[in-house]
């Protein structure tokens, strides 16, 4: 089984719970507030390795509490932290409101995220398998890591949905993106299954759609697509479901499991991740997902 390198982003997660989601210019008074671990990197490099992956994380951090905790967290989950930088800005940071049905609305503020760089003399660790990137790090950066991982499955979570630049394109194999996102990119609504086929069709790479309770769809530059239905479960909190699902697709992917096999595990790990609060909290581990993925 190959590693997994993640480059990515580590945030401390704020989360606002409410009844609904404020209009522009309401106030609302919160019904409670947590602090969990939080960053798609990080979340994900988490759910790789609790699906079972060999995880190594490439991130920065502030000189900050928030930063120690971040090494700590990754050192509870077996992460091998794999030049973490630390910066003179403070470590990133996240508000995520939740709203009585689970749905969340995030803002991100980026800090150490934005200088991720290219570590210095960086030789990539032996046998990767995956390498798995997000928006949250500069593109430049992701670029320059993939080019140096050529026998890897290069996978991008185009999230948050932004252009993505010509030379990251070249050097990723796989955009993964929900719906949401999927719309943004592809400048129209559409269902998700139509989404991922024009993406793939237009960048000329794999492009999988993931869709909440109405499953994952990957499509092909050739227009074949596969699907996965996803299992019913009751929703606490969505915060975090996208990033279980690209970490254990990362992890399958690396055991080198048929493709239908690792969609169907991917999206049951996104399926458990929304039945608890927090990002970290409810990222699945190896067991639940197999049992839940049949
Ligand atoms: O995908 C969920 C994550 O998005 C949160 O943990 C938050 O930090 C943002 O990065």
């Amino acid at each position: 089984m190959g590693g997994i390198l993640v480059i990515g982003s580590y945030n401390r997660d704020t989360v606002l719970r409410l009844a609904r989601f404020p209009a522009p210019g309401e106030t609302l008074t919160a019904l409670g507030m947590a602090p969990f671990h939080g960053g798609k990197g990080s979340n994900q490099a988490v759910a790789a390795a609790r699906a079972g992956g060999r995880v190594a994380l490439i991130a920065a951090l502030g000189a900050d509490h928030a930063g120690q905790a971040a090494q700590a967290l990754w050192a509870a989950e077996g992460i091998a932290a794999q030049a973490v930088q630390t910066t003179s800005a403070p470590t990133g940071a996240a508000t995520i409101l939740l709203d009585a049905a689970g749905e969340n609305q995030i803002i991100i503020i980026p800090g150490a995220n934005a200088e991720l760089a290219v570590p210095v003399g960086f030789t990539p660790p032996a046998d990767i398998a995956v390498a798995l990137a997000q928006l949250e790090t500069p593109q430049a950066a992701t670029a320059a890591l993939f080019r140096a991982l050529p026998g890897a499955r290069r996978i991008l979570n185009v999230a948050p949905a932004a252009p993505i630049l010509p030379e990251l394109l070249a050097a990723t194999d796989m955009l993964v993106l929900n719906e949401t996102e999927a719309g943004i990119l592809a400048q129209r609504e559409a269902a998700p299954a139509a989404l991922a086929l024009a993406l793939a069709a237009e960048t000329m790479r794999d492009v999988i759609v993931t869709a909440g309770a109405a499953g994952a769809f990957w499509a092909r530059p050739d227009g074949i697509v596969i699907d996965a239905a996803a299992p019913r479960v009751a929703v606490a909190d969505t915060t975090g479901a996208g990033d279980a699902f690209l970490g254990a697709f990362a992890a399958f992917s690396a055991e080198g499991l048929a493709p239908e096999r690792v969609l169907r595990q991917a999206v049951s790990a996104g399926a458990l991740a929304c039945t608890q609060d927090g990002a970290v909290p409810s990222l699945p581990y190896r067991a639940a997902i197999l049992a839940l993925a049949g």
